[in-house]
């Protein structure tokens, strides 16, 4: 493998899968792998899971690594090209992005969407110009559309708990004061629908995700409906995706607050979200606090993903 940036760069998923969980029972199988090779994580915003769990993975396979937080300590970096830079932006991403690949073997990028431009964020700009400019294998640590290891390690999990051959997922669109990116979910429902379950999307008219991401499952408007014996509940919070509302925030009603009351239709359902969560806007506590959450295994899982994909890209170098 040479980039990661979603589900399809991955390969057969069955054998991905075998992959992860040999990593899970044994961590350091590979630890020679990596040897005299530098990871280089590049953050453009913030992280608490994928910072630590990549440079975990990094680590298990015996890698150096570096990690440049662009926002704090580097030169502030213009993007556009063909920008007169007499403001206060020093370097280009031009220049910056071969820079950083003189030192390291792989780049992982962390850039979110910045909603000044639909057409930009759904390009994915700054990633693909990583993957042109830097010479170096590239994967995504989230970025403007998607989030590939969140997903890579959601499905993990759900192959972990599962009981019955083909689950029934239902991502669920909850409430949050501020507006979010549509990665995750993006990623979620693609990557769902690619392990073959049945997926349902549920959130208010004028929520719709891309359909690029979402062909092949079912969209429901009313939540409790969409809820009715669900084996796995995903939460998550998105912006509007249109071009006409691109990254506005329609609604803020906690009726999609997931609680007991949604619950309880389902067929036992294990409650998921990628983290960071606000609490009873997304979710009660009730509910991430109690016996079906999966919210820990998931970000430890993390982890595994990540291994998993080191190891294909440093496979890759050979
Ligand atoms: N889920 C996730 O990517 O968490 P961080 O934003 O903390 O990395």
């Amino acid at each position: 493998m040479r980039h990661f940036t979603s589900v399809f760069d991955l390969g057969d998923l069955h054998e991905a899968l075998q992959e992860a969980l040999e990593i899970k029972r044994d961590r350091y199988k590979y630890v020679e792998l990596g040897r005299n090779k530098t990871l280089l994580m590049v953050f453009f915003n913030s992280s608490l899971r994928t910072r630590l769990s990549t440079q975990k993975a990094g680590l298990n396979l015996g890698m150096n690594v570096i990690v440049l937080d662009v926002n704090q300590g580097a030169w502030k970096l213009e993007t556009e090209r063909g920008v007169i830079m007499d403001g206060d932006k020093s370097e280009h991403l031009l220049e910056a992005i071969p820079v950083m690949g003189c030192y390291c073997d792989v780049i992982g990028v962390r850039s979110f969407a910045r909603f000044e431009s639909r057409e930009d964020d759904y390009q994915e700009k700054i990633l693909n110009q990583f993957i042109q400019y830097s010479g170096r294998p590239v994967f995504s640590m989230e970025a403007a559309t998607g989030h590939p290891l969140q997903s890579f390690a959601d499905w993990i999990t759900i192959e972990e708990y599962k009981t019955v051959e083909r689950p029934k997922v239902v991502m669920s669109w909850a409430p949050h004061p501020k507006a979010l990116p549509q990665a995750v979910p993006n990623s979620f429902a693609q990557w769902m629908v690619a392990a073959g379950y049945e997926v349902v999307i549920t959130h208010p008219r004028g929520y719709e995700l891309d359909p690029r991401f979402t062909a092949g499952a079912t969209i429901e408007y009313d939540q409790m409906k969409a809820f009715e014996g669900a084996h796995f509940v995903y939460g998550k919070n998105w912006s509007c995706a249109s071009p006409e509302h691109y990254g506005q925030v329609l609604s803020k009603d906690r009726i999609w607050t997931i609680c007991d009351r949604q619950m309880a239709v389902t067929d036992n359902a294990y409650f998921m979200h990628c983290l960071p969560v606000r609490r009873n806007m997304i979710v009660t506590d009730d509910v991430i606090e109690g016996p079906r959450s999966l919210v820990i295994p998931e970000a430890a899982n993390r982890e595994i993903s990540a291994t998993v994909v080191l190891k294909k890209i440093l496979e890759g170098l050979k």
